[in-house]
């Protein structure tokens, strides 16, 4: 039977980084559900749809088809059969996306398609809603967090490392009107699953998180 893995938690909390490799020391199949709206997002773009017409964007859902395909051993998404794993992550699909991501009917047939993509596999998911939403029954969920001020210095760093200028304290107000929005939205709001278990890792390495939650999956699979 398959079994799955929810990775939920705010933006900068190190989920994408530890579910990659978590996915890859366990075997389990990496779903970014992020990218999903990033693919009904630059779908949009190609069509040259604005926020103002969600209408618009919400029929495209019908037009578009979504692929995951593994490749060379790494995850590639296509849009209507054409390699979008580059393009969704520019920042034309960034200043975008978020309001894309919280359309109710985008929400909904995103997280039908997710489901999907995992039927039948042993799969690892990171996103904002899957243990409370796309999986309430998932045999392990994970809330990843980190303290504000733990995930803006990340965020300096990354900045620095793509020639970003950027000052401590913008980032720092950024993240928390952002945790705000997330946290009191009407549609999917971010929240712990009451089942989930809280992993924080403002004072942990990578490799100290990757090695925690590891340990978490392996004793519920042996269980199961
Ligand atoms: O993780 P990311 O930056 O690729 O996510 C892109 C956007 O989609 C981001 O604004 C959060 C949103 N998202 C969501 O609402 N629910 C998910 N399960 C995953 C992402």
């Amino acid at each position: 039977m398959a079994f799955i893995v929810a990775i939920d938690g705010p933006a900068g909390s190190g989920k994408g980084t530890i579910t990659k490799l978590v996915g890859e020391k366990l075997g389990l199949v990496n779903i970014d559900t992020g990218a999903t709206y990033r693919c009904v997002t630059l779908a949009a773009l190609q069509k040259g749809y604005t926020l103002e017409q969600e209408e618009k964007i919400v029929e495209l859902l019908n037009e578009i088809q979504i692929e995951l395909k593994k490749e060379n051993g790494k995850e590639k998404f296509y849009l209507n059969h054409i390699d979008v794993t580059d393009e969704i992550r520019t920042p034309k699909v960034n200043a975008m996306v978020s309001q894309v991501s919280h359309i109710p009917q985008v929400r909904d047939n995103m997280a039908n398609f997710q489901r999907k993509m995992a039927e039948g596999k042993d799969v690892i998911m990171e996103g904002r809603d899957i243990g409370t939403n796309v999986f309430p029954n998932a045999d392990v969920k994970i809330y990843l967090d980190a303290t504000p001020e733990e995930r803006a210095k990340r965020r300096i760093l990354q900045n620095q490392e793509k020639g970003i200028e950027s000052t401590y304290e913008e980032i720092l107000e950024n993240i928390k009107f952002r945790d705000h929005n997330d946290k009191t939205s009407s549609v999917a709001p971010l929240k712990q699953a009451e089942d989930a278990i809280y992993v924080d890792s403002s004072h942990l390495t990578i490799e100290e998180v990757t090695d925690k939650i590891i340990k978490i999956i392996q004793e519920r699979r042996e269980k199961k």
